[in-house]
Protein backbone atom coordinates (compact mmCIF):
# COMPACT_ATOMS: atom_id res chain seq x y z
CA UNK A 1 0.00 0.00 0.00
CA UNK A 2 1.78 3.32 -1.21
CA UNK A 3 0.40 6.95 0.45
CA UNK A 4 1.10 8.42 -3.18
CA UNK A 5 -2.26 10.12 -4.62
CA UNK A 6 -4.13 9.02 -1.01
CA UNK A 7 -6.11 11.99 1.38
CA UNK A 8 -4.46 11.63 4.32
CA UNK A 9 -5.44 12.87 7.74
CA UNK A 10 -3.21 13.40 10.77
CA UNK A 11 -5.08 13.78 13.90
CA UNK A 12 -2.31 15.55 16.54
CA UNK A 13 -0.56 16.71 13.33
CA UNK A 14 0.80 20.05 15.03
CA UNK A 15 2.37 18.14 18.14
CA UNK A 16 6.06 16.65 18.40
CA UNK A 17 5.46 12.81 16.28
CA UNK A 18 3.02 14.09 14.35
CA UNK A 19 4.33 17.03 12.34
CA UNK A 20 7.83 14.96 11.76
CA UNK A 21 5.13 12.79 10.62
CA UNK A 22 3.26 15.35 7.94
CA UNK A 23 6.74 16.00 7.34
CA UNK A 24 7.87 12.90 5.88
CA UNK A 25 4.35 12.24 4.84
CA UNK A 26 4.70 15.42 2.25
CA UNK A 27 7.95 13.03 0.49
CA UNK A 28 5.47 10.09 -0.07
CA UNK A 29 3.07 12.82 -2.27
CA UNK A 30 -0.24 12.86 -0.82
CA UNK A 31 -3.40 14.33 -2.77
CA UNK A 32 -4.51 15.62 -0.02
CA UNK A 33 -2.57 16.29 3.47
CA UNK A 34 -4.63 17.73 6.87
CA UNK A 35 -3.74 18.26 10.02
CA UNK A 36 -7.15 18.30 13.12
CA UNK A 37 -5.10 19.75 16.44
CA UNK A 38 -7.06 21.26 19.07
CA UNK A 39 -3.40 23.01 20.06
CA UNK A 40 -3.08 21.85 23.22
CA UNK A 41 0.30 21.26 23.01
CA UNK A 42 0.66 21.52 19.16
CA UNK A 43 2.12 24.31 17.54
CA UNK A 44 1.49 26.46 14.24
CA UNK A 45 5.86 26.35 14.06
CA UNK A 46 6.26 22.91 14.04
CA UNK A 47 4.25 22.89 10.60
CA UNK A 48 6.03 25.93 9.32
CA UNK A 49 8.56 23.79 7.30
CA UNK A 50 5.42 21.48 6.06
CA UNK A 51 3.45 24.33 5.00
CA UNK A 52 6.29 25.85 2.54
CA UNK A 53 6.82 22.62 1.03
CA UNK A 54 3.30 21.49 0.76
CA UNK A 55 1.24 24.87 0.47
CA UNK A 56 -1.77 23.04 0.01
CA UNK A 57 -1.76 21.55 3.51
CA UNK A 58 -4.62 22.48 5.67
CA UNK A 59 -4.40 23.01 9.74
CA UNK A 60 -8.05 22.58 11.08
CA UNK A 61 -8.20 23.81 14.45
CA UNK A 62 -10.94 21.25 16.38
CA UNK A 63 -11.43 18.49 19.27
CA UNK A 64 -10.46 15.29 17.23
CA UNK A 65 -12.87 13.68 19.92
CA UNK A 66 -16.10 15.36 18.06
CA UNK A 67 -17.52 12.79 16.10
CA UNK A 68 -19.73 14.73 14.15
CA UNK A 69 -17.10 17.54 13.40
CA UNK A 70 -14.54 14.85 12.05
CA UNK A 71 -17.18 13.30 10.11
CA UNK A 72 -17.94 16.09 7.92
CA UNK A 73 -14.39 16.77 7.82
CA UNK A 74 -13.20 13.37 6.17
CA UNK A 75 -16.61 13.31 3.84
CA UNK A 76 -15.38 17.32 3.03
CA UNK A 77 -11.81 16.04 2.03
CA UNK A 78 -12.31 13.20 0.83
CA UNK A 79 -9.96 11.50 3.71
CA UNK A 80 -8.90 7.72 2.75
CA UNK A 81 -6.42 7.18 5.88
CA UNK A 82 -6.07 8.39 8.89
CA UNK A 83 -3.12 8.51 11.29
CA UNK A 84 -4.35 9.21 14.78
CA UNK A 85 -1.77 10.83 17.19
CA UNK A 86 -3.64 13.16 19.18
CA UNK A 87 -3.20 12.53 22.57
CA UNK A 88 -3.45 14.76 25.93
CA UNK A 89 -0.13 13.52 27.35
CA UNK A 90 0.62 11.39 30.16
CA UNK A 91 1.73 14.62 33.16
CA UNK A 92 -1.70 16.15 32.62
CA UNK A 93 -2.82 12.81 33.86
CA UNK A 94 -1.89 13.37 37.20
CA UNK A 95 -3.79 16.73 37.58
CA UNK A 96 -6.98 16.09 35.72
CA UNK A 97 -7.29 12.02 35.35
CA UNK A 98 -10.57 11.74 34.38
CA UNK A 99 -10.44 14.19 31.82
CA UNK A 100 -7.42 12.56 30.08
CA UNK A 101 -9.12 9.27 30.52
CA UNK A 102 -12.40 10.26 28.76
CA UNK A 103 -10.51 12.47 26.07
CA UNK A 104 -7.79 10.11 24.91
CA UNK A 105 -10.56 7.13 24.85
CA UNK A 106 -12.56 9.35 22.76
CA UNK A 107 -10.48 10.61 20.16
CA UNK A 108 -9.69 6.70 19.21
CA UNK A 109 -13.66 5.55 19.29
CA UNK A 110 -14.29 8.65 17.11
CA UNK A 111 -11.61 7.20 13.96
CA UNK A 112 -12.87 3.63 15.09
CA UNK A 113 -16.80 4.84 13.98
CA UNK A 114 -15.55 6.38 11.09
CA UNK A 115 -14.09 3.47 9.72
CA UNK A 116 -17.03 1.52 10.77
CA UNK A 117 -19.55 3.51 8.76
CA UNK A 118 -16.90 3.55 5.86
CA UNK A 119 -16.04 6.93 5.97
CA UNK A 120 -12.55 6.47 6.17
CA UNK A 121 -10.74 3.07 4.88
CA UNK A 122 -7.15 3.25 6.76
CA UNK A 123 -6.99 3.65 10.74
CA UNK A 124 -3.43 3.73 11.55
CA UNK A 125 -3.69 4.10 15.36
CA UNK A 126 -0.96 5.48 17.80
CA UNK A 127 -0.55 3.72 21.05
CA UNK A 128 2.24 4.14 23.90
CA UNK A 129 4.31 1.72 25.29
CA UNK A 130 3.34 3.42 29.15
CA UNK A 131 0.24 0.81 28.33
CA UNK A 132 2.67 -1.88 29.74
CA UNK A 133 3.88 -0.77 32.77
CA UNK A 134 6.64 -1.53 34.50
CA UNK A 135 8.40 -4.53 32.61
CA UNK A 136 7.21 -8.08 33.95
CA UNK A 137 9.94 -9.62 32.02
CA UNK A 138 12.49 -8.50 29.18
CA UNK A 139 12.21 -7.04 26.39
CA UNK A 140 8.48 -6.34 26.84
CA UNK A 141 6.66 -7.74 23.02
CA UNK A 142 3.36 -7.29 22.25
CA UNK A 143 1.94 -9.90 24.05
CA UNK A 144 3.25 -8.17 28.16
CA UNK A 145 0.59 -7.46 29.35
CA UNK A 146 -1.23 -4.38 29.96
CA UNK A 147 -0.80 -3.15 32.87
CA UNK A 148 -1.38 0.50 33.11
CA UNK A 149 -0.09 2.68 36.77
CA UNK A 150 -0.81 6.28 35.35
CA UNK A 151 -4.57 7.37 34.51
CA UNK A 152 -2.78 8.25 30.55
CA UNK A 153 -1.23 4.92 30.37
CA UNK A 154 -4.97 3.66 31.38
CA UNK A 155 -6.56 5.66 28.62
CA UNK A 156 -3.90 4.50 25.97
CA UNK A 157 -4.18 0.57 26.60
CA UNK A 158 -8.31 1.19 26.81
CA UNK A 159 -7.89 3.30 23.63
CA UNK A 160 -5.72 0.43 21.88
CA UNK A 161 -8.71 -2.16 23.17
CA UNK A 162 -11.13 -0.34 21.31
CA UNK A 163 -9.60 -0.24 18.41
CA UNK A 164 -8.89 -3.89 18.41
CA UNK A 165 -11.96 -4.75 19.42
CA UNK A 166 -13.95 -3.10 16.60
CA UNK A 167 -11.30 -4.75 14.36
CA UNK A 168 -12.71 -8.01 16.07
CA UNK A 169 -16.26 -6.82 15.73
CA UNK A 170 -16.55 -4.75 12.54
CA UNK A 171 -13.54 -5.84 11.02
CA UNK A 172 -12.56 -2.21 10.32
CA UNK A 173 -9.07 -1.96 8.93
CA UNK A 174 -7.01 -0.78 11.20
CA UNK A 175 -3.36 -1.39 12.92
CA UNK A 176 -2.30 -0.32 16.16
CA UNK A 177 1.81 0.90 16.51
CA UNK A 178 3.11 1.65 20.02
CA UNK A 179 6.32 3.51 20.24
CA UNK A 180 8.65 3.36 22.83
CA UNK A 181 9.96 6.78 24.50
CA UNK A 182 10.36 9.11 22.15
CA UNK A 183 13.29 12.07 21.32
CA UNK A 184 14.36 14.70 18.51
CA UNK A 185 13.44 18.05 17.72
CA UNK A 186 10.51 19.72 18.61
CA UNK A 187 9.49 17.92 21.63
CA UNK A 188 7.44 20.15 23.81
CA UNK A 189 10.16 22.05 26.42
CA UNK A 190 7.80 24.14 28.37
CA UNK A 191 4.78 22.39 30.44
CA UNK A 192 5.35 18.67 30.55
CA UNK A 193 8.50 18.72 29.08
CA UNK A 194 10.36 15.38 28.54
CA UNK A 195 13.90 14.43 29.93
CA UNK A 196 15.83 15.47 27.35
CA UNK A 197 14.47 19.10 26.93
CA UNK A 198 14.62 19.47 30.87
CA UNK A 199 18.41 18.77 31.07
CA UNK A 200 19.14 21.30 28.17
CA UNK A 201 17.52 23.91 29.82
CA UNK A 202 18.95 23.44 32.87
CA UNK A 203 22.41 23.08 31.98
CA UNK A 204 21.74 26.57 29.96
CA UNK A 205 19.91 28.10 33.32
CA UNK A 206 23.35 26.40 34.91
CA UNK A 207 20.83 24.70 37.75
CA UNK A 208 21.40 21.13 38.60
CA UNK A 209 19.49 18.63 36.86
CA UNK A 210 17.34 17.24 39.12
CA UNK A 211 16.37 13.17 38.36
CA UNK A 212 13.57 11.45 39.89
CA UNK A 213 14.44 8.90 41.94
CA UNK A 214 17.59 6.94 42.40
CA UNK A 215 17.78 7.61 37.81
CA UNK A 216 18.26 4.01 37.41
CA UNK A 217 14.99 3.30 36.08
CA UNK A 218 15.17 2.09 32.31
CA UNK A 219 13.86 3.46 29.17
CA UNK A 220 14.00 2.02 25.37
CA UNK A 221 14.50 5.52 23.35
CA UNK A 222 13.31 5.76 19.92
CA UNK A 223 14.51 9.13 17.76
CA UNK A 224 11.02 10.82 16.16
CA UNK A 225 11.84 10.36 12.39
CA UNK A 226 12.85 6.37 13.05
CA UNK A 227 8.92 6.65 14.40
CA UNK A 228 7.51 8.21 11.87
CA UNK A 229 8.95 5.58 9.24
CA UNK A 230 7.93 2.92 11.53
CA UNK A 231 4.11 4.57 11.30
CA UNK A 232 4.61 5.19 7.39
CA UNK A 233 5.65 0.96 6.88
CA UNK A 234 2.87 -0.35 8.96
CA UNK A 235 0.83 1.58 6.87
CA UNK A 236 2.01 0.26 3.94
CA UNK A 237 2.25 -3.28 4.87
CA UNK A 238 -1.35 -4.93 4.86
CA UNK A 239 -0.15 -7.75 6.32
CA UNK A 240 -0.01 -6.40 9.62
CA UNK A 241 -3.50 -4.93 9.79
CA UNK A 242 -5.78 -5.99 13.42
CA UNK A 243 -2.28 -5.95 15.21
CA UNK A 244 -0.39 -4.11 17.50
CA UNK A 245 3.47 -3.35 16.86
CA UNK A 246 5.84 -1.65 18.89
CA UNK A 247 8.52 0.22 17.72
CA UNK A 248 11.34 0.44 19.79
CA UNK A 249 15.19 0.22 19.37
CA UNK A 250 15.27 -2.99 21.72
CA UNK A 251 17.81 -0.91 23.73
CA UNK A 252 17.10 0.15 27.16
CA UNK A 253 19.42 3.24 28.76
CA UNK A 254 19.08 4.39 32.23
CA UNK A 255 18.14 8.42 33.09
CA UNK A 256 21.32 8.42 34.90
CA UNK A 257 23.03 7.27 31.38
CA UNK A 258 21.22 8.98 29.15
CA UNK A 259 21.80 12.29 31.49
CA UNK A 260 25.56 11.81 31.63
CA UNK A 261 25.63 11.23 28.02
CA UNK A 262 23.76 14.27 27.12
CA UNK A 263 26.09 16.19 29.85
CA UNK A 264 29.00 14.77 27.19
CA UNK A 265 27.77 15.42 24.53
CA UNK A 266 26.85 19.15 25.63
CA UNK A 267 30.40 19.53 26.58
CA UNK A 268 29.55 19.83 30.48
CA UNK A 269 30.33 15.91 31.64
CA UNK A 270 30.91 17.79 35.38
CA UNK A 271 27.60 19.58 35.45
CA UNK A 272 25.45 19.26 38.55
CA UNK A 273 22.99 16.45 38.74
CA UNK A 274 21.04 15.64 42.06
CA UNK A 275 18.10 13.23 43.05
CA UNK A 276 14.88 14.13 44.11
CA UNK A 277 12.04 11.99 44.92
CA UNK A 278 10.09 9.42 42.98
CA UNK A 279 7.45 10.20 40.51
CA UNK A 280 4.59 8.69 41.33
CA UNK A 281 3.39 6.23 38.44
CA UNK A 282 6.92 6.01 36.86
CA UNK A 283 7.54 2.86 35.55
CA UNK A 284 10.61 1.27 36.70
CA UNK A 285 12.20 -0.42 33.60
CA UNK A 286 10.85 -0.48 29.79
CA UNK A 287 13.05 -2.49 27.01
CA UNK A 288 10.93 -2.94 23.94
CA UNK A 289 10.74 -6.43 21.83
CA UNK A 290 11.01 -5.00 18.15
CA UNK A 291 11.08 -8.74 16.93
CA UNK A 292 7.59 -8.57 14.75
CA UNK A 293 8.97 -5.13 13.51
CA UNK A 294 12.15 -6.30 12.30
CA UNK A 295 10.29 -9.75 10.37
CA UNK A 296 7.24 -7.76 9.21
CA UNK A 297 8.51 -4.09 8.77
CA UNK A 298 12.28 -4.86 7.91
CA UNK A 299 12.84 -2.08 10.22
CA UNK A 300 15.92 -1.98 12.80
CA UNK A 301 16.10 1.33 14.50
CA UNK A 302 19.24 2.34 16.34
CA UNK A 303 18.15 4.50 19.52
CA UNK A 304 19.94 6.83 21.01
CA UNK A 305 23.23 7.47 18.92
CA UNK A 306 25.95 10.52 19.55
CA UNK A 307 24.69 12.23 15.72
CA UNK A 308 20.64 12.04 16.87
CA UNK A 309 21.22 13.02 20.23
CA UNK A 310 23.27 15.94 18.92
CA UNK A 311 20.88 17.31 16.00
CA UNK A 312 17.91 17.38 19.39
CA UNK A 313 20.48 19.06 21.51
CA UNK A 314 21.26 21.65 18.80
CA UNK A 315 17.55 21.91 18.27
CA UNK A 316 16.89 23.15 21.70
CA UNK A 317 19.79 25.17 21.52
CA UNK A 318 18.58 27.28 18.83
CA UNK A 319 15.43 27.47 19.87
N1 LIG B 1 6.35 11.38 23.09
C1 LIG B 1 6.54 10.12 23.49
O1 LIG B 1 7.55 9.81 24.16
C2 LIG B 1 5.55 9.05 23.09
C3 LIG B 1 5.87 7.73 23.39
C4 LIG B 1 4.99 6.71 23.02
C5 LIG B 1 3.82 7.02 22.39
N2 LIG B 1 3.51 8.31 22.11
C6 LIG B 1 2.24 8.56 21.42
O2 LIG B 1 2.50 9.27 20.22
C7 LIG B 1 1.37 10.09 19.90
C8 LIG B 1 1.84 11.52 19.68
O3 LIG B 1 2.45 11.98 20.88
P1 LIG B 1 3.39 13.27 20.93
O4 LIG B 1 4.53 12.95 21.79
O5 LIG B 1 3.62 13.77 19.55
O6 LIG B 1 2.45 14.25 21.73
P2 LIG B 1 2.18 15.82 21.52
O7 LIG B 1 1.50 16.30 22.76
O8 LIG B 1 3.40 16.54 21.06
O9 LIG B 1 1.14 15.80 20.31
C9 LIG B 1 -0.20 15.46 20.52
C10 LIG B 1 -1.03 16.48 19.78
O10 LIG B 1 -2.41 16.18 20.01
C11 LIG B 1 -3.10 17.42 20.10
N3 LIG B 1 -4.37 17.19 20.78
C12 LIG B 1 -4.60 16.93 22.09
N4 LIG B 1 -5.91 16.79 22.31
C13 LIG B 1 -6.53 16.96 21.12
C14 LIG B 1 -7.89 16.94 20.70
N5 LIG B 1 -8.89 16.72 21.58
N6 LIG B 1 -8.18 17.16 19.41
C15 LIG B 1 -7.17 17.40 18.51
N7 LIG B 1 -5.87 17.44 18.85
C16 LIG B 1 -5.56 17.21 20.14
C17 LIG B 1 -2.14 18.30 20.86
O11 LIG B 1 -2.42 19.67 20.69
C18 LIG B 1 -0.80 17.91 20.26
O12 LIG B 1 -0.47 18.71 19.15
C19 LIG B 1 0.39 9.91 21.04
O13 LIG B 1 -0.54 8.92 20.69
C20 LIG B 1 1.26 9.41 22.19
O14 LIG B 1 0.52 8.66 23.12
C21 LIG B 1 4.36 9.34 22.45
Amino acid sequence: MKLAGKNVLVTGGAGFIGSHLIDRLIQENPANLVVVDNFFLGREENLRPARQSFPGLKIIRMDSADLAAMRTVVQDEKIEVVFDLAVIPLPTSLIYPAWVVQSNVAMATTFCELARTGDIKTLVHCSSSEGYGTAQYVPMDEKHPLAAITPYAASKAAADQVVLSYCKTFNIDAVIVRPFNQFGPRQNDDAYAGIIPIVVRKVQAGKPMEIYGDGDQTRDYIFVRDTVSGIISVYEHENVRHQVLNLGSGREISVNDLVKTMLEVMGVPDHPVIHTAPRPGDVRRHLAGIDLARELLGINPPGVTHENLKETIDWYLQK
